[in-house]
């Protein structure tokens, strides 16, 4: 039996935290709020517990995960050779969407880090996450609270439609703010690399870093670390991604819909405010993900938007692209993923 329990976003009740600390530490597993998306979390240095983790998300033991901490006490007892970088990184950014991956303290259990020689770490900014995470008093592994391959939750109801029978508790905070998965930064390289774009914009990170590399999905390349497999974040729907800007890329978007309508495919689209009036007229499903400008309330909307567009039913969801700019790259990311690499340029010919 999964319980689900409300907890206040500030103030989140003692005693209900001590409980779901209670079960992390009995080797248990807790889906917890983030500002990203919500985790599920296990006991991040309980080979049993983190085994559990992998069985009830149906994740492959090759991806490894994050462990999430409440201080920067943690940042050396779990990793070593730290680089100033990651100090000022952790001081300036956390707690926030930001993960870094360092060489692994032995301490760090090997179904944690999927063998790798490096640990993945980050320190969440959501009060009950803050507050569990303390009152455990171990690092929390925790990965999105999906089945493995499934849209990320950014609700208790989305973690209940994935995981209900197979964890033992879900702390019920609202909506997550951010709406996509922490930025993953491996410090381990000779230039600073974005292994995942996250909510943490490239930008933030540059003003302080200087220029970072990213592993950009929209070329094709081999992963950099296990557990980025192409397909991921994936409704049941085909999906097709539209790369491109302004007026190309409404009209490509309703040339394809149509295209799409003709073949027989009920067409589903993830779009814009703003391409609404150049698809109105069309028999398709849309969902609207906010204003061109509003890209944190277009990456806060996506994986609730991916979810609802899905269960009315499209055999094709035809998403734009929100350019490279913030957290566009973030939602160009997941969107790629989702589609499974099916991309197109506005401006190619049909
Ligand atoms: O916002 C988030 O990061 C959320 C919340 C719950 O904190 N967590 C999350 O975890 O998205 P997960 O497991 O869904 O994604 C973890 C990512 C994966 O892309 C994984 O490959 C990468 O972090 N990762 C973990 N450890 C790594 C390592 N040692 N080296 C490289 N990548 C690593
Ligand atoms: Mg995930």
């Amino acid at each position: 039996m999964t319980e689900v329990v409300s907890v206040d976003l500030q103030h989140p009740d003692p005693e209900i935290i001590a409980r779901a600390a209670e079960i992390l530490r009995q080797g248990g597993l807790v889906a917890f709020p983030t500002e990203t998306v919500y985790g599920l979390g296990a006991d991040g240095l309980n080979p049993v517990a983190l085994a559990r983790l992998f069985e009830a998300k149906g994740r492959p033991a090759t991806d490894p995960v994050i462990l999430h901490i409440v201080d920067l006490e943690a940042l050396p007892q779990l990793a070593r050779e730290i680089p100033p970088a990651a100090w000022t990184l952790a001081r300036r950014f956390w707690p926030g969407p930001l993960t870094l991956v360092l060489p692994k303290q032995p301490i760090v259990p090997d179904l944690a880090t999927a063998g790798l020689p490096t640990v993945a770490l980050r320190m969440p900014a959501h009060p009950v996450a803050l507050a569990l995470i303390r009152a455990a008093g171990v690092p929390i592994a925790a990965p999105s609270a999906n089945r493995f391959g499934h849209t990320s939750p950014t609700t208790a109801q989305h973690v209940l439609e994935d995981l209900a029978g197979r964890i033992d508790l879900i702390l019920d905070a609202g909506p997550t703010a951010i709406g996509v998965e922490s930025t993953v930064v491996d410090l381990t390289r000779p230039v600073p690399t974005i292994l995942r774009p996250g909510g943490l914009p490239r930008e933030a990170l540059e003003a302080i870093l200087g220029p970072v590399a990213v592993f950009d999905r929209s070329v094709a390349g081999p992963a950099p670390a296990p557990g980025m497999l192409p397909k991921h974040y994936a409704p049941r729907a085909e999906m097709v991604v539209l790369i491109g800007s302004g007026g190309w890329l409404r009209l490509r978007l309703r040339e394809l819909a149509i295209r799409y309508l003709q073949e027989g495919y009920r067409v589903g689209m993830l779009i814009a405010e703003e391409d609404q009036p150049a698809v109105a007229d069309l028999p398709v499903e849309i969902a609207v993900l906010g204003s061109e400008g509003d890209l944190e309330g277009v990456a806060r909307r996506l994986y609730p938007a991916m979810r609802d567009l899905d269960a009315r039913g499209p055999d094709l969801i035809l998403a734009r692209d929100f350019g490279t700019r913030g957290l566009g790259l973030a939602i160009r990311d997941r969107l790629i993923r989702a589609a499974g690499g099916r991309v197109m340029k506005a401006e190619d010919s049909p």
